[in-house]
């Protein structure tokens, strides 16, 4: 008896710990998500986390997203908006690392999982100045897409479309791929159904 309340009362405890020290950041770089020392995946920059604790050089981060039930290693922003936020090495690294919280069924019939979890990665990898970083993300937007004709606004596409008008490009503008991902993911995070 005692040792049941004893023990709700600390999840009761850490659940009020978590929520009160988490704390809403973006990844300034690529990261690898660790667990156990392992990585099972990778987050592109730009990537919203949720920082639960700071040690020396790591820190422990929540990510929530969505994901197929018959894909699960791509984690994306929701059942409509394909953001990617995770994508893990194999089925059962995002099997294993994520935490279902809800099933849902879209229109098509596809079962999509609710999903959380929780890794260390490289402190490094937050954003010390997520201000900065969108304005680096603007400049090289426009750097980048306005040689050959006028810069299309952000919001042109939706979230689901701007990659396949960026890949669309790709025979025009050769562009590396930490410089596609971070222009893919700007113009995702402002694009016409990004809010
Ligand atoms: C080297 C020249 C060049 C650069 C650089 C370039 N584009 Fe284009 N873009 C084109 C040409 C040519 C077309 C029209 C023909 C086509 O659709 O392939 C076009 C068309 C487009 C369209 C309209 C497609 C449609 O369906 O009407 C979009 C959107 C676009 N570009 C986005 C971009 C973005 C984003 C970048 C930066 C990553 C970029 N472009 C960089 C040459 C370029």
């Amino acid at each position: 008896m005692i040792n049941i309340f004893k023990l709700s009362l600390s999840f009761l405890f850490l659940n009020i710990m978590t929520f009160a020290f988490a704390d809403s950041e973006i990844l300034g770089d690529q990261a690898y998500l660790m667990k156990k020392d392992k990585a099972i995946g990778i987050s592109p920059i730009l990537t919203p986390v949720k920082v639960i604790k700071e040690l020396k050089n790591k820190t422990i981060i929540q990510i929530r997203g969505f994901r197929l039930e018959n894909y699960p290693q791509m984690i994306v922003r929701d059942m409509k908006r394909g953001e990617l936020y995770v994508e893990t090495k194999d089925e059962e690294s995002s099997n294993k690392s994520f935490k279902i919280i809800k099933k849902y069924e879209d229109d098509y019939g596809e079962v999509w999982h609710e999903v959380e979890g929780i890794f260390v990665i490289d402190s490094k990898k937050i954003a010390k100045k997520p201000k900065g970083l969108y304005l680096k993300a603007k400049k090289m937007y426009e750097r980048t897409c306005s040689m050959c004709h006028h810069l299309p606004a952000p919001s042109s596409y939706t979230v689901n479309q701007w990659p396949q008008q960026i890949e669309s490009m790709m025979e025009q503008v050769a562009l590396d791929v930490p410089t596609k991902s971070f222009i893919i993911k700007y113009l995702q995070q402002n694009a016409a159904d990004a809010n």
